[in-house]
């Protein structure tokens, strides 16, 4: 969380600055800054520091008077973590003579202590932040070393904890100091100058070969160039990443919103994710898992560890996993995995699926189960993020660059691809024949076709249906199977983007205690499509109805029978059990989305939330 931004060549550094904070405004936005390099009348270089409260776009205005002269500066937009958030906890954080601003993604566990011992040393402190222990250790290395850069080194050593750090210092203009442990950090070069920031989204207007800076790893920018060393200052010669992704799709492209527009990417995410999948021969090409068939019929249980929404994606590759592979599979949040003992033998594969491929929780999980000796497999989104290469093998979601705050998009990616691996699994031990796998395979792919059709058919029974939503205090989202898995998935779109406290239950478990919050008019949506357990949700359904609750269903179509007790229907078209979930989130998100709209929340960017939550 949290989002760093610097440049340093001939063009205005403000514009650059605040275009790269507003990419970045997904990593959090309680408060932005900047700090600008400005030559003074008798020719000294100062920094200006400028603090908002709030989003990018309050800096922005508090800028506009700025002249345009500065070439060189660092930018940030905070997710609070240490310190509420206020302008004085606001990045950058200057030294005690203003010389030296930072800006910083991570935590410094041991910020306490280097506070304390500062302090004691007549180091004057301004917030409540850890970060700003950076720019006093940064301050005192200086008036040691004379360079920045080296300074910068020096005041790692006395850090623990993670960071993307990036520095300016009035008495070396132009230079930029960036540091990098734990928290990403990409740098580019362009025609005109050099660029930092924590995700290519910030940098690619001006070029798309990047570099990812690894944990150890330093650069400094200049507006001539950029300089790599390692802890010990040695030059690097880094490796250069390209990027094949436009910033078009980092943009809103005529929709009202980037969670709108994300979710009809979906059709189009499900056929990229299967692309070059199946070979002509029916068989499965996964071969980025890193395992060999040996290796992977030896597999006899499976943990699939992810967080948030991606936790939901797993809940659904627990069926298909056990049903299709007969391999025991559990789901677990990577908060609670990490700080458990769980089994794990080199027989168990763990399956960590993250969006970003940066969330702390699911990281440190992926750590420990390597250590233990389990092989790791990562799902997602992001090319080269940490789940991706400390993981033995990657599944990327193609997903693209997801903007909204609540993911999509990147969850049907994330289904697609556990889907993939379910079937894979199930080759593998020999339950699924080469003609199943081939048929499932094309059902599957089907889905993008069936997604676009509720988005093309749907939208005015989704509108209905969030009006009689939209006033109520709480909903309460049932289903059974995969209706149950995906129903978590739904009361969560709701509850962050909407406020609207939700909850999600398997419908038998209605009657142990849910059931009693319904009194007349009470919202209860329900996954209700063709299943084997579809009878016994309508079973429940009724038990809702006869207490007055505000039934609304999500069908199959051509269900007409579900109009008896469901008061609005959202319909989807009829596909496999196993595959259900797919079509059935397109409503649930939508509907979130529509609740939302109406409730004058702002969907893409819900208060309190960050998209990548790379903190404990
Ligand atoms: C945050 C985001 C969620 C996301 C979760 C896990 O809470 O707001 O949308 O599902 O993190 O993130 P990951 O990147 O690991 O999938």
């Amino acid at each position: 969380m949290c989002g760093i931004v610097g440049y340093t060549g001939s063009d205005t550094a403000k514009d650059i600055l605040i275009t790269g904070l507003k990419r970045l405004e997904y990593r959090g936005y309680d408060s932005a800054g900047v700090a600008l390099e400005r030559t003074d009348s008798d020719g000294a270089t100062q920094l200006d520091i400028v603090r908002r409260v709030g989003k990018v776009v309050g800096l922005e205005s508090e800028l506009a008077n700025m002249d345009d002269a500065s070439t060189c500066g660092i930018g940030h937009t905070r997710w609070a973590t240490h310190g509420r958030p206020s302008q004085a906890n606001a990045h950058p954080h200057a030294s005690c003579d203003g010389r030296i601003a930072v800006v910083h993604n991570g935590i410094i566990e041991n910020f306490a202590e280097l506070r304390d011992e500062l302090e004691q040393r007549g180091h004057t402190f301004r917030s409540q932040t850890d970060t700003e222990v950076f720019a006093h250790l940064i301050e005192e290395a200086y008036a040691q070393e004379h360079d920045l850069m080296a300074a910068v080194r020096e005041a790692c050593t006395h850090v623990v904890g993670a960071y993307g750090l990036a520095a300016v210092c009035a008495d070396e203009p132009g230079v930029i100091a960036v540091a990098r442990k734990d928290n990403p950090i990409v740098i580019g070069r362009g025609e005109r100058g050099s660029y930092v920031a924590s995700d290519v989204i910030a940098l690619i207007d001006a070029t798309r070969d990047v570099v990812v800076l690894e944990d150890g790893q330093f650069a400094r920018l200049t507006p001539e160039g950029i300089e790599y060393t390692d802890a010990a200052g040695k030059t690097i010669q880094p490796d250069i990443t390209h990027i094949d992704w436009d910033i078009d799709m980092a943009e809103k492209g005529g929709y009202p919103d980037f969670m709108l527009k994300e979710i009809c990417e979906q059709p189009r995410v499900v056929r990229d994710t299967l692309v070059g999948r199946l070979s002509p021969y029916g068989e499965l090409d996964i071969d980025e898992l890193g395992l060999t068939f040996e290796e992977l019929n030896l597999i006899d249980r499976v943990y699939v560890i992810a967080c948030g929404t991606s936790y939901h994606a797993g809940l659904i590759a627990k069926n298909l996993i056990e049903s299709w592979a007969r391999i025991p599979c559990e789901v677990e949040a990577a908060s609670e995995f990490r700080y458990r003992n769980p089994i794990i033998t080199p027989s168990t594969l763990v399956v960590a699926v993250s969006q970003s491929g940066e969330t702390a929780d699911t990281l440190a999980a992926i750590r420990d189960a390597r250590i233990k000796g389990a092989k790791v497999f990562g799902i997602t989104n992001v090319v080269g993020s940490p789940v991706a290469r400390e993981s033995d093998g990657v599944i990327y979601t193609k997903a693209n660059k997801e903007i909204a705050v609540a993911s999509t998009k990147s969850f049907i990616g994330q289904i697609v691809s556990l889907t993939l691996l379910a079937l894979l699994l199930g080759q593998v031990k020999g339950k699924l024949t080469t003609g199943q796998v081939r048929m499932l395979f094309h059902e599957l792919g089907d889905t993008a076709a069936q997604i676009q059709h509720i988005l093309d058919t749907q939208g005015p029974a989704i509108h209905e249906a969030a009006l009689a939503c939209k006033d109520a205090p709480s909903a309460l989202f049932v289903g059974r199977g995969m209706g149950a898995a995906i129903s978590y998935e739904g009361a969560l779109k709701l509850k962050e983007v909407s406020y609207l406290h939700a909850e999600a239950y398997a419908a038998g478990e209605m009657k142990h205690g849910p059931i009693a919050l319904i009194d007349p008019g009470f919202p209860v949506i329900a996954v209700t499509t063709k299943s084997p357990t579809y009878d016994k949700t309508v079973s429940n359904l009724k038990e809702c109805e006869a207490r007055g609750a505000k039934i609304i269903a999500i069908a199959t179509e051509g269900d007409e029978d579900i109009k008896q007790i469901a008061d609005y229907v959202i319909y989807i078209p009829l596909v496999r059990d196993a595959f259900s979930a797919i079509t059935a989130s397109v409503p649930l998100q939508l509907l979130a989305r529509e609740v939302a709209v109406m409730r004058g929340c702002d969907v893409d960017q819900p208060r309190n939330l960050a998209k990548s939550v790379t903190v404990e």
